[in-house]
């Protein structure tokens, strides 16, 4: 047992949609304890409310349908599940990075891959256009996309699905 302190603990969280054939019970009161250094990976099968609970975190579910029924989840003595859409935002966008599953729906299709890593880092770090690019390179390289530079002015139907997954993560760590 890891005696380090938690970095996000989870408790109780219940989470149902209202649809027009009645309640649908997605989250039914789970509780995870996430030690500073852990990795947890959170396995089950297909439809047992993995993304819904990762989604409920963060309120990036639509409510209504989707309502949180009741639960905590303690990061850095706050309860996210008390915040406001501000509060919450300013978290998404520094402290916890999400990457959805599917990325052909998070990714602009009109926009490059390049711009898209490049934008946030501008605004949120406040980096130079130049030091931006050069930083988003350096992401997709150490995500694993070959030759990173010159795929920067691609846009996302340009890359596989696995490698768009990867973006995500690239742009999860920036
Ligand atoms: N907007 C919605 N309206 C109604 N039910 C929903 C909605 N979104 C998700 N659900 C239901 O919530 C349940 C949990 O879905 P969730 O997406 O969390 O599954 P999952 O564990 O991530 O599955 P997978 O491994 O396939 O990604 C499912 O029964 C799903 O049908
Ligand atoms: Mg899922």
């Amino acid at each position: 047992m890891s005696t380090q302190a938690s970095i996000l603990k989870v408790e109780n969280i219940v989470t149902r949609f209202h649809t027009q054939d009645g309640l649908v019970y997605a989250v039914n009161g789970i509780s995870f304890d996430l030690k500073k250094g852990e990795l947890l990976g959170i396995v089950g099968e297909s439809g047992s409310g993995k993304s819904v609970t990762m989604m409920s975190l963060l309120k990036l579910l639509p409510m209504p349908p989707a309502e949180i029924v009741s639960g905590t989840a303690k990061f850095e003595d706050q309860d996210l599940l008390q915040l406001d859409t501000k509060q919450l935002r300013k978290i998404r966008s520094g402290k916890i990075g999400f990457i959805f599953q599917d990325p052909m729906t998070s990714l602009n299709p009109v926009l490059t891959i390049g711009y898209q890593l490049a934008e946030p880092m501008r605004e949120h770090l406040g980096l130079s256009r130049r030091k931006a690019r050069k930083r988003s390179a350096e992401l997709l390289e150490q995500v694993g996309i070959p030759m990173a530079e010159s795929r920067l002015g691609d846009y996302p139907h340009q890359f596989s699905g696995g490698m768009r997954q990867r973006v995500m993560i690239a742009m999860a760590l920036a």
